[in-house]
Formats: C-alpha cells, structure tokens, sequence
C-alpha cells in the first residue's frame, strides 16, 4: 500500500481519545488530560504514563484528528530526547508503544522557555506582530531597527510564556517579570535558561546539518525532588517548533515570500484562508483531504529531521497500547 492510501485507510483509526483507570502494575492513577496527550500519573512510582493522542491543537484548541501524527510526534520527540541527553537531564524513563512515553513525575516550572532565533510569528504574542506595531523591546530583550520579517535576530533570545490554565493564553514576560509572579525562582530560572540555549543550539546545528531551520521552540521544564531542573514533554517537534527548508530560505526572503515551514502551519493556513476560521467559536470539521495532507507533512518532518524513513504502525493504536501497557 503506498502512503497515500495507508493515510486514508488510516482515517478510521485516529487516536482520539484514551479513558483507562488501571495499568498492570500500577496502583491508583490520577488522569489528566492535555490538548494532545492523555497523561495518566502514578504517584506510587513517581511516573507520568503519556499517551500521545492524534489530536491536533491550534488556536489553543483541538481542531482535528490526523492520522499517526501521535506515532510521529512521540518518536521525534524521544529521538531528539536521545540526542540530547548529555546536554541536560530529561524525563523519558521509556517508549514502550510508538505512541507512549513513561516520564519522570515532577513538579512543573511554571513557565514555557521559548527560544526564538527569527523575527517571526502569526499570533498577536509573536516578536514579529509586536515589532511590527513598532515595540523595539521584546520580553527584556533589546530590538535593532530596520529588521525584517522572518530574518534572523542579533543573537538567539530566551522569551518566558507564562503557562495559562485551561482554555486561557499564554502571555510574554520578561524574566524579572516571571520572578516578580514568584512562581519561579532565580536559581530554576537560571538553571532552566541555561539549558534552554544549549538544547536551542545543538536543535539548530543539528537541524542546519539536516537542510533546515530551527526558527524558534519551545520547553517545559521541572524540578524532581532533589532539586534537579529537568525537561519533560517534548522537544524539537513541529508542533513545540517552527521549523523552515533551509535551501530556499534567502531566495524566499529576498522576494518578499514567507518561508516553506515544516509545521502545523499548514492547517492553521488552511482554517485562516480556506475556512475563514479566526479562532472564535467552535472550529469547522477538517476535510479529509486536508486531514491526509497535514499527515503528510508531520512524516515528512520526521524524515527531514532524523534523515530515517518514518514506519506508520497502521490499525487500532489504543487496542495495541492497552495491551502495552496493560491498561483497562
Ligand atoms: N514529566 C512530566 N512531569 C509532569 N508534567 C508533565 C511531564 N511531562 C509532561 N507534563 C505535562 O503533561 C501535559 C501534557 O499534555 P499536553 O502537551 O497535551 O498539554 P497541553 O495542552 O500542551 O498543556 P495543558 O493542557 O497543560 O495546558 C502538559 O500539561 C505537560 O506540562
Ligand atoms: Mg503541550
């Protein structure tokens, strides 16, 4: 079966949605659940059991169901997990199913690291639309005049995202704005900051090796109980990272043209301009054909980014992750 159609077949089996309340070998499980992932936290051993859904979230919303982005989403992420694991300390305890990481259970910063090495964005938060509204001062950090869209900033900067609960959106602060909250401490933040540029930078000589642009990103990070600060979710995926083809990055930009991304870009464009969806109100069903295409384009970012051909395991993935994980 080529792509093409083990996509379509695959329509019927998205993972959508997972609801088990015991996993062998585990006592109580307390449930959470994410925009994409299904988190279910055994506090006995101190793991968090994620399940990586299907879903697709943008506009802080889940807006569809695309096929094995779950699979592709999970492998790059404990790939770059791998990679860089002698840069700074992660969660990944182990990925026994394609789609499920066993992470380590800490207490979460209250704050997303965002690294940004690009004059970039869509959103009403990105550095771009607020130095295009004439702000020479983003989250701290000084701004040169006379930059434009999409060209590289003086150097990479760290921009903190406050962690909005639920349903809310994300706000930009500067550090001495996020210590003023006091939910982070100097010493985490300085810490989480440290490693933040160093995974940021190994993520863009690994990505420039591989035809590509890491544009920005964007971390989690917590504090085990010893006081380690370390990173948990995920990293370096298209959908914590704005990725761009390197090759035909400076042609594009001499003609006004935006970048070719590697991202949820794609679907986001698709709501924006075909569907005329601007983020209010339920999103519009997305067609099947643009279900196929943006699954498409996640595998084509795995295969970009790690340089390996990206094996889709095709069929029911919450019967074979319940049997996994001995899950009911
Ligand atoms: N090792 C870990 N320890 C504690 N929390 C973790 C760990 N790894 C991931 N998480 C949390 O698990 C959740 C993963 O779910 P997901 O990424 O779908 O959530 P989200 O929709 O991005 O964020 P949220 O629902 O929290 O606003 C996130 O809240 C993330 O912060
Ligand atoms: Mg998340």
């Amino acid at each position: 079966m080529d792509l093409d159609a083990a996509l379509h077949a695959q329509l019927a089996h998205t993972l959508d949605r997972t609801s088990w309340t015991t996993m062998a070998g585990r006592g109580p499980l307390v449930r959470y659940d994410g925009k994409v992932r299904d988190c279910y936290i055994d506090r006995g051993r101190g793991e968090r059991v994620i399940v990586v859904t299907d879903r697709l979230s943008a506009f802080d919303m889940v807006i569809g169901l695309i096929p094995f982005k779950g699979q592709v989403l999970n492998q790059l992420a404990q790939y770059w997990f791998r990679e860089t694991a002698h840069l700074a300390p992660n969660h990944v305890v182990a990925s026994p199913d394609p789609n499920v990481c066993i992470g380590r259970e800490v207490r979460p910063l209250a704050v997303e690291l965002v690294m940004r090495a690009y004059l970039t964005g869509v959103t009403s938060t990105s550095v771009w639309k607020a130095y295009e509204a004439g702000a020479r001062s983003f989250a701290g950090h000084a701004l040169p005049d006379g930059l434009r869209k999409n060209q590289p900033l003086p150097q990479p900067i760290l921009t903190p995202s406050t962690k909005a609960a639920k349903g809310g959106h994300d706000v930009t602060v500067s550090k001495d704005e996020l210590l003023a909250m006091g939910q982070v401490t100097p010493d985490e933040f300085e810490r989480a900051a440290a490693i933040a540029a160093r995974l940021f930078a190994f993520g863009q000589a690994r990505a420039a090796e591989r035809g590509l642009i890491l544009a920005d990103t964007k971390y989690e990070m917590g504090v085990t109980d010893a006081g380690e600060v370390i990173v948990i979710d995920e990293i370096h995926t298209p959908d914590s990272s704005r990725y761009w083809y390197a090759e035909d990055y400076e042609a594009r930009l001499a003609a006004g043209q935006e970048p070719r991304s590697l991202d949820k870009e794609y679907v986001r464009r698709y709501l924006a301009e075909e569907a005329g969806y601007r983020g209010d109100g339920p999103p519009p069903p997305l067609p099947d054909h643009v279900r196929v295409e943006a699954a498409k384009r996640y595998i084509a970012s795995f295969e970009q980014v790690t340089g390996t051909r990206f094996e889709p395991v095709a069929g029911d993935a919450r019967a074979r992750i319940a049997a996994v994980l001995g899950a009911a």
